[in-house]
């Protein structure tokens, strides 16, 4: 039987010449979204591409291939040690995730050894994805999930309580007549039902927050929802000597959302800002004009910047202690004696009805900002 070559090159189509065939094959690697890795079998960098170097936060220099990977690499030591092992596994990783530490970033990769015509192990090549966005949405869901089971056993509670209470202010009123004749009694009776009424509207607030939010979607323009917030909020807890300051550029879209609700939004933010500073101080609201850049995480379909409204209450108060950032958010964690503890949690579930999302960020020296994002349809940012 003749020698046949080990492999034979596929018939049919137009076989380039050498040279352009390879520019082709760097293209391709070179225009892939996923980030591709690959190394000599005595450890010198073979290739990596635009999106890994992005992915690993890393600046390409002219001299990296060729190098020994460990040196191009030394400052990710967990993709060192996953490429050093690579040719002493036994079984690769098909689908494996990896935490870089020290860029808190998650990546999903693929390891697969290069082999050459005589099945000889020339090579290692790592395929591999930015998941960081995934498991922020997986984050949130979980969030999510447990904000619902916590609002579920609220709402079950609320409900018990909404008799019992009316059944206390009802009867203290009629004890009340009883006792027309006696002051003291009748002082103690009119502070039981200023105190039931008090519980009264706790439970109602509660089932706020429980309750599936109904949108009423209609375009609006943020700067009058803006003032009638900051307005609101006053008249909700005391300014004393706050400086308020609001800046809108001229000519922002009006956004598809629920005015209302919004309102109800930035209310609680301005009021929180304004129990924070205690009389004294400064609070700046701003909205700008944004767009989100499309995610990489997600391939598929070419996707186009996404325009967005950001929202920024910023006030230079205490801040929040690192410790507390995680609980803020949650329903009835409150550090004040007469909170209920419910404000943010109601901001959230707003925000996220509208599709948004709220982020915090905050120190001692330079307070606390509430950072909104709201989608903008692009029509509307069109047809303003
Ligand atoms: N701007 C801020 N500066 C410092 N701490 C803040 C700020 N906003 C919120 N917090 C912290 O977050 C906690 C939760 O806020 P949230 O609005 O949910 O409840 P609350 O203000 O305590 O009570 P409620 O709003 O129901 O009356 C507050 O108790 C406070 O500790
Ligand atoms: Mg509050």
């Amino acid at each position: 039987m003749p020698d046949q070559p080990k492999r034979q090159r596929p018939r049919g189509g137009r076989r380039q010449p050498p040279g352009e065939e390879n520019q082709l094959f760097r293209h391709i690697v070179s225009s892939m979204r996923n980030g591709v890795l690959a190394v000599h079998r005595d450890g010198t960098l073979a290739l990596m591409n635009d999106e890994a170097y992005r992915i690993f936060s890393l600046t390409a220099r002219p001299d990296d291939i060729g190098q020994p990977f460990s040196e191009v690499l030394r400052t990710r030591a967990d993709i060192v040690r996953v490429l050093t092992a690579a040719f002493e596994l036994k079984h690769l990783p098909n689908r494996a995730e990896l935490r870089l530490k020290e860029l808190d970033r998650v990546i999903g990769y693929t390891l697969s050894l290069v082999r050459d015509d005589a099945a000889d192990t020339v090579g290692a090549v790592m395929f591999f994805k930015d998941l960081t966005r995934v498991e922020q949405l997986e984050e949130r869901e979980r969030l999510r999930n447990r904000l619902a089971s916590l609002g579920e056993m609220a709402a079950g509670i609320a409900h018990e309580l909404k008799n019992p209470l009316a059944g206390i202010e009802v009867m203290a009123g009629l004890l009340r007549r009883h006792v027309s004749d006696k002051l003291d009694a009748q002082s103690i009776l009119a502070d039981i039902i200023s105190e039931a009424k008090l519980a009264n509207a706790i439970v109602v607030e509660m089932l706020e927050f429980v309750r599936p939010i109904r949108l009423e979607i209609e375009p609006m323009a943020i700067t009058d929802v803006l003032h009638q917030a900051v307005t609101l909020a006053e008249s909700k807890t005391s300014r004393g000597g706050v400086s308020v300051t609001v800046t809108v550029p001229e000519g922002l879209p009006s956004i598809e959302a629920d005015d209302h609700r919004l309102c109800q939004v930035f209310t609680n933010l301005i009021a929180n800002a304004f129990e924070a500073l205690d009389g004294k101080g400064a609070i700046s609201i701003t909205a700008v004009l944004s767009a989100m850049e499309p995610d990489p995480a997600f391939a598929g379909t070419p996707q186009e910047p996404t325009p967005i409204l950001v929202v920024d209450v910023a006030d230079n108060g205490p801040g929040v202690p690192a410790e507390l950032s995680d609980r803020i958010f949650d329903p009835f964690f409150t550090t004040k004696t007469k909170g209920t503890g419910l404000g943010l949690g109601i901001v959230r579930k707003i925000v996220d009805a509208h599709d948004g999302r709220i982020d915090l960020s905050s120190s001692p020296e330079n307070g606390t900002r509430f950072r909104v994002t709201l989608p903008v349809s692009s029509a509307t940012a069109l047809f303003k």
